[in-house]
């Protein structure tokens, strides 16, 4: 499936995003989960979205432009230990607005560890998602750290506890493990909820 995918801008706050009416979806997670790695991988982009090993890299909502077509937004990760609470608090207000407030959002892939499952921290998001009626899909990282056993009791685990989510998926960006499935459902989902609005 072609996704071309080209960095846009980023922006610091909701104020001033894109005005254009493209669809977006969007990638949440703790602070290095591997969501701007997880970009690169499915843009198949080496250097498309900054990565490091420290968390608390990605500090602005950075926009790319897939095909033409949809924009893949990047997101600071939450649960960041050093960070200070205020600065914390900051993020989560301007997450809060993002998500209840974007129209052209279509869905958020909530990511998370595939070696850990369950943490507080995601627990909160993925409820969050669900009462506030968002549509969501995960995506386990880090794959290749997790034995493929594993794996699959973590998805079924994960499909039980919140049916409510769009998909399941598990993903290595560094093996390239189930890049081509989340490749195809995030640009269905964009293009399909596009042809939907009125
Ligand atoms: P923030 O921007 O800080 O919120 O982090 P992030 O979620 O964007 O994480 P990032 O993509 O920067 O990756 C964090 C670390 O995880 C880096 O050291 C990556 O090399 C590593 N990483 C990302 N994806 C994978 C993966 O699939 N497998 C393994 N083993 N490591 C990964
Ligand atoms: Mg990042």
């Amino acid at each position: 499936m072609k996704f071309e995918a080209v960095f846009v801008a980023s922006f610091p706050s909701v104020d001033n995003l894109p005005g254009d009416s493209r669809a977006e979806i969007a990638l949440i997670g703790r602070s290095n989960v591997g969501k701007s790695s997880l970009i690169n991988a499915i843009a198949d982009r080496r250097q498309l979205a900054k990565t490091s090993s420290t968390p608390g890299k990605t500090r602005l909502l950075n926009y790319f432009l897939v095909n033409g077509e949809f924009y893949l937004v990047d997101m600071p990760g939450y649960g960041f230990a050093k960070q200070a609470k205020s600065e914390r608090f900051e993020w989560a207000k301007i997450a809060e607005k993002y998500f209840l407030d974007r129209d052209q959002l279509r869905a958020v892939g909530v990511l998370i560890d595939g070696r850990h499952i369950g943490l507080e921290s995601d627990l909160t998001a993925l409820r969050w998602f669900v009462e506030t009626e968002r549509p969501f899909f995960v995506v386990m990282t880090k794959c290749d750290k997790v034995k493929q056993s594993e794996i699959a009791d973590h998805k079924k685990f994960l499909k039980s506890m919140i049916p409510q989510a769009l998909g399941v998926f598990a993903v290595s960006s560094t093996k390239g493990k189930g890049l081509s499935e989340l490749r195809k459902f995030i640009v269905e989902s964009a293009i399909s909820r596009n042809r939907e609005a009125p």
